[in-house]
């Protein structure tokens, strides 16, 4: 074994089954894009149902097909489309497809011709974050759209729907703002005549910090993988949450060198003292941050270390001072830490970033292990 990700299955059905304790009559998606935040697709999909996810969340439309194929039923919502993407084939695998401009309802109404059955359609407001939904000013105009398309049983508006900007940062202007948007905009949906089933605006750290913007449904991202969206206020114990991945590796190499040896390209570190090395197989390829070269901090023959140098496209090196270990013996890169191995909020910390890009860019070159597997 050159290096792995374990998936702790169990801790994702443990994750699902607190975000469901927290929200009360909510229901709740798992939203398991982007290979479920790198932890694998299907067998988080698959276990995230097991805890009573009644709905998954995708970005694209490959990955809803992906899950279907894999024999997920239940409901499916994806999100981010693009002209000329497969909306036929995802009506006809029942896939819930959001909508936040005319040209996208444009396209489910053709898809819908062709497949012969109504899309179920969920309209997306941009309520202040700016990125994908429909303005304000175009709202009323989507709606009626929408609605029109109902009427000549294309479509069924099934769900209203927004994204937040700062949900994660308490006190922020913005919250309360977007969610006057959203309400204005459910209150204007509702006037026209929709009918929703699900009004869902909350996010990861919506979710555990801010009950009112549960709604029907609430759309649980980085905790489902136990990973804190809001590290410097709680970690994943606090919020009852457990990390589900642990990336380790084995040592490849171990040497001792001399006082001001350069180490890695750039030689932008040289030891100190003469010192012990060690080699981990595991470099910016399988999604090492190179941002955490001389910062990264891994767990080697029962230590903390530090990466020394530059973080390669396949290796880099830890500093083990004094103490030594044996190639082959294990290096925990992150994990839940109850070995005293770093987290991946501490990676975030070491490569300035934040914990979800740390978990979502391992690579595929490092196999994925399940453990928990039902
Ligand atoms: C539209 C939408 N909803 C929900 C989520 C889940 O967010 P989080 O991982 O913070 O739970 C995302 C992820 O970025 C998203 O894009």
């Amino acid at each position: 074994m050159r290096a792995e990700a374990r998936i702790d299955l169990d801790a994702v059905r443990h994750n699902i089954t607190a975000v469901r304790d927290r929200v009360g009559a909510a229901q709740v998606m798992a939203v398991v894009k982007a290979d479920a935040y790198g932890h694998g697709l299907v067998p988080c999909a698959r276990a995230a149902r097991e805890a009573g996810a009644t709905w998954l969340g995708t970005a694209v439309p490959e990955e809803a097909l992906a899950l279907r194929a894999a024999g997920l039923d239940g409901r499916i919502l994806t999100w981010l489309w693009v002209p000329g993407d497969p909306f036929a084939e995802a009506i006809a695998a029942d896939i819930d497809i959001s909508v936040s401009a005319r040209w996208a309802l444009a396209e489910v109404e053709a898809a819908a011709r062709a497949t012969g059955r109504p899309a179920r359609v969920h309209l997306k407001a941009d309520t202040g974050l700016g990125r994908n939904g429909c303005q304000p000013h175009d709202w009323d105009d989507l709606v009626e759209a929408a609605l029109k398309a109902e009427a000549d049983g294309l479509v069924h508006v099934v769900g209203l729907w927004s994204h937040f900007a700062c949900a994660d940062e308490p006190g922020h202007p913005s919250v309360p703002r977007q969610l006057a948007v959203f309400h204005d905009a459910v209150a204007r949906a509702e006037q026209h005549g929709v009918v929703p089933e699900v009004r869902h605006m909350a996010n990861s750290p919506a979710m555990l910090l801010l009950p009112e913007s549960h709604f029907d449904l609430v759309r649980s991202g980085l905790a489902t993988y136990g990973v804190s969206p809001v590290p410097d206020l709680h970690g994943p114990a606090d919020l009852g949450l457990r990390p589900a991945m642990t990336l380790a590796a084995t040592v490849a190499n171990v040497k001792h060198v001399a006082e001001g040896h350069g180490v890695s390209y750039g030689h932008t570190w040289h030891s100190e003292r003469a010192t012990n090395l060690a080699l981990v197989p595991l470099g910016y390829a399988d999604g090492i941050p190179r941002h955490a070269s001389s910062t990264g901090p891994v767990l080697v023959g029962g230590r903390r270390r530090t990466v020394v140098g530059r973080v390669a496209m396949d290796q880099f090196v830890v500093d083990l001072g004094g103490d030594t270990v044996e190639p082959g013996d294990e290096a925990l890169v992150f994990g839940p830490g109850d070995r005293g191995e770093p987290t991946a909020e501490d990676w975030a910390r070491a490569a300035g970033t934040i914990a979800y890009e740390i978990v979502t860019r391992i690579g595929a070159r490092v196999p994925r292990v399940y453990l928990g597997a039902r």
